[in-house]
């Protein structure tokens, strides 16, 4: 009878891991941190930023931890110890298709998050601009990238597809941040890297 008990609140307690969607490490990566969370830096969490990510799925995208994440994350990247202009959600210890981008191209230039974003089609010339990584400390490179990108992102909560064409700056940053959801680093892609 004990065992029974057992194996029921076992079975429990996956149905109630999968109802959330998000595993319990990661619940705790979200939840147990203040608003600026730790950020991974290589080499030493070199396996997460390589790592390719895996989407939000209709339970996780109503979430309250899904709110939560992009509040810190948003945090995150604007604290004056980051003061980055983007960032992917590796790169806050969680390994989904989550990234904050500065609208550059917007009014006011705010920070937006896209959830399950990717990239559709890459257009434009090819311009080569100066990037850093908040996951890299001391390293700029200089980085070819395509001038005009469509992307498609799952907007929260209602899970409706999102299409739009990005220009410029912004569509460098898009690129930048996609590229973390599949492990990509900008030293991957870089004519030059230079210290300073
Ligand atoms: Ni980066």
């Amino acid at each position: 009878m004990k065992r029974i008990v057992l194996i029921l609140a076992a079975m429990a307690g996956v149905a109630a891991c999968k109802e959330s969607g998000w595993t319990k490490q990661e619940m705790a990566t979200i939840m147990d941190q203040g608003m600026v969370m730790y950020v991974t830096t290589v080499p030493g969490d070199s396996t997460i930023l390589r790592t390719k990510c895996t989407e939000i799925g209709p339970k996780e995208l109503k979430s309250e931890e899904l709110q939560t994440l992009i509040a810190k994350m948003k945090a995150t990247v604007t604290d004056p110890s980051q003061d980055g202009v983007g960032i992917a959600a590796p790169q806050v210890g969680i390994s989904r298709r989550i990234i904050v981008v500065q609208r550059f191209d917007k009014e006011g230039e705010p920070f937006e998050a896209y959830v399950n974003v990717k990239i559709d089609s890459l257009k434009g010339e090819i311009v080569r601009g100066r990037e850093g990584c908040l996951s890299i400390p001391g390293l700029r490179g200089i980085v070819p990238r395509n001038s005009i990108i469509n992307i498609s992102y799952t907007e929260v909560p209602s899970g409706t597809t999102i299409k739009e064409q990005i220009e410029g700056f912004t569509a460098v940053i898009f690129q930048h941040e996609c590229d973390h959801l599949d492990g990509i680093l900008y030293t991957d892609r870089a004519d030059s890297l230079f210290t300073y």
